[in-house]
């Protein structure tokens, strides 16, 4: 005879019933935050092909996303823009009639009850690829200040109602917070992506929107994987400027980083599991090596486990039919 006072794990976990009712983590639709790329045109759609699942599309399709995103019960939208034009200074994303602000106007007019989150950067804007403005071949912190927190105003006016600064430069917070209250927006919440590392899983993301830097990375300005303690320096320099939440991006690289956050800070954090991480195991299943719907749900509720309150996700629409099926 064993021991009767060993532990015996595998007692509750006899029925679904017993597994149900000890279950320690959940992950509803609406934690899922669903990225979405808009383009110049009409009637667009047009699949990323490293992205199996994800299209560019013009703004009258991309209220057709909205509408779903609604329908699954998401927790929201975040938009990327890929204008017609690039200048060096990314122009185009201030710009009043720029393409982002078409298509948060597209979501809000046809979606009402949609959350619309956009996503602050120059990367997609600049014909040089880089999240800021370059002088001899290096981003410039201070100058590029100014034209984030005039995108971030731009969004804002046209009805965002979250922005999402990822550029990583210092004092970016506190640039938008300022511009924002000074415009109106008091009330507009900025998501900062502060512990955003200099990652190889942003490949596919790139591809679908055009912004892979013409010239060198963008180690000068993202974080250097191998840290953790300088990403908890990071978080609390943005919660200092007045960060309402703050991201980690990758997730599944950086799960130990989302821990930490969410032990440290009580501001509530997001983690953007990114689309090399999306692609690779959708490659995976497409190879017939991996169960999609069981690797998604695992590698979304790690994220989950790991502390993050809100998941951007390419597999959110996927991950709520599945979550309504049961
Ligand atoms: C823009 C931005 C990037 C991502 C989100 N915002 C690309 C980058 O920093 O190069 C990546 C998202 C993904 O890979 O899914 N700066």
């Amino acid at each position: 005879m064993p021991d009767p006072t060993f532990f015996r794990g595998r007692r509750l976990r006899r029925t679904s019933g017993l597994r149900s009712l000890v279950r320690e983590t959940r992950l509803d639709p609406g934690r899922l935050i669903l990225p979405l790329f808009v383009e110049e045109g009409e009637g667009l759609r047009r699949p990323v092909p490293s992205l199996p699942g994800v299209d560019r599309t013009s703004p009258d399709e991309l209220v057709r996303d909205g509408e779903e995103a609604v329908e699954l019960g998401l927790g929201g939208v975040i938009l990327f823009g890929i204008p017609g034009s690039k200048d060096e200074v990314g122009s185009g994303a201030w710009a009043d009639d720029g393409i982002v602000q078409k298509g948060i106007r597209a979501l809000r007019a046809a979606c009402p009850n949609l959350t619309v989150i956009t996503d602050v950067c120059l990367c997609e804007y600049t014909d040089h690829g880089h999240c800021g403005v370059l002088e001899e071949g290096e981003v410039q912190n201070d100058p590029t200040l100014e034209l984030l927190a005039r995108t971030a105003v731009s969004h804002a006016r046209a009805g965002a109602h979250m922005v999402a600064p990822s550029d990583m430069m210092d004092g970016r917070i506190a640039s938008i917070r300022e511009a924002l209250d000074t415009e109106g927006f008091g009330h507009t919440p900025v998501m900062s992506y502060a512990a955003k590392y200099a990652s190889a899983f942003y490949g596919p993301f790139r591809d679908a929107a055009d912004s892979t830097p013409a010239q060198g990375d963008r180690r000068g300005y993202q974080m250097d994987p191998t840290n953790s303690r300088e990403a908890l320096r990071e978080v609390q320099a943005d919660v200092d400027q007045g960060a309402d939440a703050v991201m980690v991006k990758p997730a599944l690289a950086y799960l130990d980083i989302i821990h930490q956050v969410r032990a440290r800070f009580d501001l509530p954090v997001a983690a953007y599991h990114v689309s090399g991480e999306y692609a690779a195991i959708m490659a995976g299943a497409q190879k017939g090596w991996l169960d999609e719907a069981a690797a998604m749900t695992e590698a979304l509720l790690s994220i989950r486990r790991a502390g993050a309150d809100m998941i951007l996700t390419y597999w959110a629409r996927q991950y709520a039919r599945l979550h309504r099926e049961g």
